[in-house]
């Protein structure tokens, strides 16, 4: 395996059981992805791209172990990644402080015990590294913007140093000037903590400016994957071009 390689996923097929079991048909599973091959470069913000249902959120929560039925490998050089997800109102324990849904994630953590100081100590860091000030460690979700409690969700997704993080339209459910903040944030970690990114979103656009290769899906399938600029400006499947022409992107 190539030294450089984060993430490699070879031949990864992915099922979710028949919740919708038609009348006479076979009880079954639905195949969600088909032979889905990649690698991942170390520091490398790779961008997702597809329209609704081709399967992006399947392929993320498999990498992140939370689909567990699948064929194909994937192959994690730092273990276990970890991932923000598109909705920040319903990601949250609404119940619980800022402060103590940050710290979850050490009090759990397999690899290292934390005391509560320790602990304590890396919520400020982390608060601070995400742009939310320290007051807020006493707050209830409730009580933050849409934009702020996506920081924390990114915050919980950094407390144990992760080197790949996959973010799930992570801007969708946003206001527009929202967005581009938290886009900059994203930004600021790939470059400050050299994390890798797969920054999955359906708008072409938000891709174009974070990724540094773009990967395309449909129906399960990935069409093509290249370089930014080369696929934006030289797509090589018909798919591709819609996507583009239909985005505004290309005439
Ligand atoms: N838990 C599930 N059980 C059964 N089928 C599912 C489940 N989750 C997703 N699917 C199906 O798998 C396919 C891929 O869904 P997925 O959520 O990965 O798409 P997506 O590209 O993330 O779409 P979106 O842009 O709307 O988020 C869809 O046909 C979807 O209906
Ligand atoms: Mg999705």
């Amino acid at each position: 395996m190539d030294q450089n390689v984060v993430l490699s996923v070879s031949d990864l097929n992915v099922y979710y059981k028949n919740r919708k079991k038609k009348l006479f048909e076979k009880s079954g599973k639905k195949q969600a992805l088909f032979d889905v091959s990649f690698d991942m470069k170390e520091g490398e913000v790779l961008g997702i791209a597809g329209e609704s249902g081709c399967g992006k959120s399947t392929l993320a929560r498999t990498i992140v172990g939370i689909n567990k039925d699948y064929t194909g490998t994937i192959y994690q050089k730092y273990g276990e990644p970890q991932m923000v997800f598109q909705d920040p109102y319903s990601s949250l324990n609404p119940a619980k402080t800022i402060g103590w849904l940050m710290e979850e994630p050490l009090k759990v953590d397999k690899n290292r015990k934390w005391t509560r100081e320790e602990r304590l100590e890396r919520v400020k860091e982390i608060m601070d590294r995400v742009e939310l000030p320290p007051e807020f460690i006493n707050r209830y979700p409730s009580q933050l913007s849409g934009g702020q409690r996506q920081r924390v969700c990114i915050g919980m997704a950094l407390m144990k140093s992760p080197k790949l993080l996959i973010a799930d339209e992570p801007v969708s459910a946003l206001d527009v000037t929202i967005q581009a903040q938290i886009m900059e944030l994203l930004e600021q970690l790939h470059k400050n903590l050299g994390i890798s990114i797969i920054f999955i979103s359906h708008d072409l656009r938000v891709v174009y400016h974070m990724c540094d290769r773009v990967m395309i899906m449909k129906e399960g399938r990935m069409v093509e994957m290249e370089e930014t600029d080369k696929l934006y400006r030289y797509p090589k499947e018909e798919y591709t071009k819609e996507l583009l022409t239909a985005a505004g992107i290309r005439k």
